[in-house]
């Protein structure tokens, strides 16, 4: 019984899709028909608003750690079922038809809800790259890719495969990204999508 409560308090935080809500709020317009069309930060940036940006990115991270260390507090044990359901929640919310976000941020507080360590990898990786390369995608892709990884080397076998499962649906929901990665069609942070 407290799993499923987990799954249904997860999935419910990490559905709330805070990129659409503060552009929406901002008077910025409809997330979805501008840039990529993807509801997080990075396109919320698109709009030229820095600070719904800024609040996007904070309250997608929010979320994730949120559902994990409340469902964790409520109901012990419970912390990474929580922290799929709510990535799942990010991913496909049942508010938008099941079009969600591709997850690098609600990761982020996820991770740093389940392993604090691996988060810092994370967040080294992700500000690194995205600094060096301008490249949101690659930035997000490598490290949510690094977290199965950091948590195997720092000795947490038990959340591997929670969070290789995980970085296998970034990559899946950056499928998009990827070819226009290959086409070298992928804007970079900063210029305007052609
Ligand atoms: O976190 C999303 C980012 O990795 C890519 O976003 O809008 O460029 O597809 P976007």
């Amino acid at each position: 019984m407290a799993q499923i409560c987990a799954v249904l308090l997860g999935y419910l935080l990490g559905s709330i899709p805070f990129g659409v809500i503060l552009t929406r709020m901002g008077g910025a317009g409809d997330l979805r028909t501008i840039g990529s069309g993807n509801i997080g930060a990075t396109n919320v940036l698109r709009t030229g608003r820095k600070g719904l940006a800024a609040g996007t990115l904070l309250l997608d991270g929010a979320k994730g750690w949120v559902a994990v260390v409340l469902c964790e507090h409520i109901w012990p044990g419970t912390g990474p079922i929580a922290a799929g359901a709510a990535f799942i929640g990010h991913l496909y919310p049942v508010w938008l038809k099941f079009r969600g976000g591709k997850g690098v941020a609600t990761l982020m507080g996820i991770v740093l809800a389940l392993h604090w360590p691996s988060a810092l990898v994370y967040a080294v990786l992700w500000l690194g790259l995205l600094a060096t390369l301008r490249i949101s995608s690659v930035a997000g892709m490598v490290a949510a890719v690094s977290t199965p990884v950091s948590a195997a080397l720092f000795g947490r076998f038990d959340i591997v495969l929670l969070l290789g499962a995980l970085a296998v649906l970034v990559l899946w929901k950056h499928r998009e990204n990827i070819d226009r990665l290959l086409s070298g069609t992928e804007p970079r942070i900063g210029r305007k999508r052609e």
